[in-house]
């Protein structure tokens, strides 16, 4: 009998699985019968996956007793979980924002405090008998938890996934769940979330399985059209009496062919746990790269006298990646330059909540926009982001911590350093070692104590316990210090990440000749200065401006009235405005610049307007102190053609055009303000100055005197209708699944409008088979929930989240605003494919 299952009342489906690679293993399926051998179709496995999403409770603050089974919870909150409470509109009022959060600025003036969760899960008869892990991908943070009042275990760090053998503790029948999020303020510098904020998992596995954290799979040698590839598998038999236990590893293309096995057998002792190793060759394999993010299965059989005790597929590339000063980054022996962007892991209107189609669709907007890496600033990834990052081609630098011993919060990570670094980095590279997408582990970013002794010697013992626990990938981290005090911390490193230090390059190089170096912050609006060393020199590797896509928390760095002090974005600032991709996934000006600046042929030319003086769009610009410091900002430039309300005989508005063609010319209504060479030399950018008029801004790349490129923008008039625009119309009834939907005011010509007199207060109505998860409008000062369904546009958008639930059927929404013709939309909650529930994931 085949393992395609059927998930049992109770029970669903892994819903975490990547969501294309769910419905790959659908289409997979009728071949997937043909292909494979007729050991894997003999049994059923026993191992099942429930995903903890739907029906727990919820209170926020604290309850004495709620660890017990038989405590109250009637009157508590049903939610869904991935959830963070610190977006949620704050008792009596309509908005999540507090002028008094002892975060203040760095956490978007929002509230963290303490939370609880109880879920009532009913378990099989046979559960007695099976060994049950319950795992979460990240609690943020100091996570307690009970099953059936009895104490579990409890994890501090909130971005490490972790696993708690429960088996003793469940029953058949009903179990209770608890949980207790402590997220004391304040405890970071930029906006965490609080609560469950990743998936979490019950696995009910045979007494013989294999290692939660899965297998270990590398590919020691890619060569002659052929890839090595080894299997490190521990299984763990957790019975009193020694077994005999077969493993069988079979490779399975992306078309769904095995191209590789291997089997072993062997006895494992009563209580223990043996590592296999095991060496299969691929012939003609399809490498992994950013532009070919080519992906295999590993799918592994635990089998006891031809009963199948478990079976696991775990998802992994095929891939060379080496760094050195000469050839700088090579992967495949292809030379890649990293166009890089930092990231945060907050989903802006979600808040904290790292559902997996919102990590993925973060990754795919910055790969459309020419980005080919990022940097998990300053925490592991997510599963959903890593998972997405080997889907897409994205390369990422899984970050450990921000801070070490030496606080950067009162009640941040420094706490918990001197206990729990070893096992917090441990998960890490557990977490993220079958994924290709993954090249550097950072230890950490701008540790304090990075020039004194006390910082050397950590950095070496955890660069120590990285190269031990993953001997095929670099260690790198974030360094903000330069001199000989920051050497021995550099000594540390295998690749140096330099943050705001382009001048380092080369004086660096000259004392360290194999050093290889890349920016692991620039700054936006220096693109040019951090990319054009970059670009020729061939230690540094790349560079990461902070940020690739706009985050919550460190309000208003990139305000251009930010002073000096962190923390300063007065309240209600709550966005970083830093993002080249705003937090709704709007490309700003800066994006458009670098897509010519890294020559990706994307938007060869663009333009955009300079909204003059204190007419700026972003409010109270002169207020809030010293314009000391504005390195996060970005130039005042929108994809507009307005008047922005001053005078006809006005002085003409500076129109800056990027194009990586060789020169461009502007036309106002179809009149030629000139044309004009660009090149390095100019930057890639040409200046104008053109008069006001409503009608066509229209800017015109040549090549070799022909045109090749053009942008064009037109004065919008009044809102008079709504337009939606829906990422994807057909979604999973998995309880996790999103879509996004785009509202747009346009006028009555469909034009779209963008200035601040043009917007409006939209109400988003969801009815049928999801829920409204958020709404957001990339507006950084909104005093506005982002859960009510009651948000205004800002530059004439903004943009909902529906969540699937998990019975099929449809989603109707509807936004209107007074005056506009309202837009509707329909999205379809589809039944989740079966497939092989026994299939064991990550984390
Ligand atoms: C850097 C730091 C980032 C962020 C950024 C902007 O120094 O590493 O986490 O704080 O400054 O404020």
């Amino acid at each position: 009998m085949v393992s395609i299952c059927l998930s049992e009342s109770g029970f669903v489906p892994a819903a975490w699985f990547p969501e294309r690679a769910r419905r790959l293993i659908v289409a997979l399926a009728a071949a997937w019968l043909s292909f494979l051998p007729a050991s894997i179709l003999a049994g059923e496995a026993s191992a099942r996956t429930i995903e903890l999403n739907a029906g727990w409770r919820f209170n926020r603050g604290d309850q004495t007793g709620a660890e017990q089974s038989a405590f109250d919870d009637h009157g508590w909150r049903l939610v869904a979980v991935p959830h963070d409470w610190s977006i949620e509109d704050a008792p009596g009022q309509a908005h999540p924002f507090d002028r008094n959060a002892p975060g203040g600025a760095s956490i978007a003036y929002t509230q963290g405090g303490l939370g609880w969760y109880r879920l009532k899960v009913e378990l099989p008869r046979d559960v007695a008998s099976r060994t049950v892990l319950l795992r979460f991908d990240g609690v943020y943070r100091d996570a307690r938890i009970w099953v059936n009042g009895q104490r579990a275990g409890s994890h501090a760090y909130g971005f490490a996934s972790f696993t708690l053998d429960v088996s003793d503790k469940v029953k058949p029948g009903p179990n209770m769940i608890a949980v207790r999020v402590d997220n004391e303020q304040p405890s970071s510098r930029w906006y965490s979330g609080s609560g469950i904020l990743r998936p979490a998992f019950l696995d009910i596995l045979d007494k013989v399985h294999i290692d939660p954290d899965g297998p270990t799979i590398t590919t020691p040698r890619i060569a002659d059209g052929k890839a090595e590839v080894h299997a490190s598998t521990r299984v763990a038999n957790t019975l009193d009496h020694a077994i005999r236990a077969r493993l069988i590893s079979t490779i399975v293309d992306a078309d769904g062919h095995v191209v590789g096995q291997a089997e072993t057998t062997r006895g494992i002792g009563g209580g223990a746990n043996l590592g296999i190793d095991q060496d299969v060759t691929l012939d003609r394999p399809a490498l992994w790269s950013p532009d070919a993010p080519n992906l295999y299965r590993l799918v592994q059989e635990v089998r006891l006298d031809g009963r199948l005790a478990d079976r696991r597929e775990t998802s992994f590339g095929v891939r060379s990646v080496t760094f050195d000063a000469e050839h700088g980054l090579r992967i495949n022996g292809a030379h890649y330059l990293l166009r890089g962007g930092a990231i945060h892991s907050d989903n802006y209107m979600l808040g904290g909540v790292s559902l997996p189609r919102a990590d993925e669709r973060k990754l795919e907007l910055m790969k459309a926009a020419g980005y080919n890496a990022v940097r998990s600033a300053h925490n592991p990834a997510s599963q959903g982001l890593l998972d997405a990052a080997d889907r897409l081609g994205m390369l990422v630098i899984d970050e450990a911590f921000d801070a070490w011993t030496s606080p950067k919060q009162p009640h941040d990570y420094s706490r918990y350093f001197a206990q729990d670094w070893q096992s917090d980095i441990a998960r890490m590279i557990a977490s993220g070692r079958n994924h290709p997408s993954v090249i550097l582990w950072s230890i950490g970013n701008e540790i304090p104590e990075l020039t004194q002794p006390v910082g050397h010697k950590e950095a070496r013992a955890l660069a120590d316990l990285v190269h031990k626990l993953d001997p095929t990938r670099p260690v790198t981290a974030a360094v903000n210090q330069s001199g000989p005090a920051a050497e021995p911390f550099f000594a540390a490193l295998d690749v140096a990440g330099y943050n705001y230090f382009a001048e380092r390059y080369l004086p660096d190089h000259a004392a360290h000749p194999e050093r290889v170096m890349y920016g692991s912050e620039s700054f936006s609006d220096q693109a040019f200065d951090y990319w054009t060393p970059t670009d020729t020199m061939p230690w540094v590797i790349g560079d990461f401006v902070w940020t690739g896509f706009d985050y919550l928390g460190e309000a208003g760095i990139g305000w251009t009235g930010f002073d000096d002090h962190f923390g300063i974005g007065p309240y209600p600032w709550q966005l970083a405005m830093s993002g080249e991709i705003d937090a709704t996934g709007r490309l700003r000006p800066a994006a458009y610049y670098r897509q010519v600046l890294w020559k990706t042929h994307l938007t060869p030319t663009s333009a955009f307007v300079e909204w003059g003086g204190a007419l700026g769009s972003l409010p109270d610009k002169t207020a809030g102190g010293p314009h000391a410091l504005l390195n996060w900002k970005q130039e005042d430039l929108h994809p507009v053609w307005s008047g922005f309300g001053l005078p006809s005989d006005y002085l003409p508005h500076k129109v800056v055009v990027f194009s990586e063609n060789d020169e461009v010319e502007l036309f106002v209504n179809g009149r030629s303000l000139g044309r004009k060479p660009v090149s390095h030399a100019t930057e890639y950018k040409a200046i104008f100055y053109a008069r006001f008029e409503p009608g066509e801004l229209k800017a015109v790349g040549y090549v070799g005197g022909k045109p090749a490129s053009q942008w064009t923008i037109e004065t919008a008039g009044p809102p008079a209708a709504v337009r939606l625009h829906v990422d994807r119309s057909r979604i999973q009834a998995d309880g996790d699944d999103l879509a996004y939907v785009t509202a747009e005011l346009v006028d009555a010509k469909g034009r779209p409008t963008y200035m601040p007199e043009s917007d409006k207060l939209l109400t988003f109505k969801v009815d049928g088979a999801g829920v409204l998860a958020g709404v957001g409008n990339g507006n950084p000062t909104a005093l506005e929930s982002f859960q009510s369904g009651s948000r205004s546009t800002f530059h004439g958008r903004a943009v909902a989240v529906i969540r699937a639930g998990r019975t099929p059927g449809a989603v109707h929404m509807s936004v209107a605003g007074t005056g506009l013709t309202a837009a509707n939309a329909i999205i379809a909650v589809e039944a989740t494919p079966s497939f092989p529930v026994s299939s064991r994931g990550r984390p």
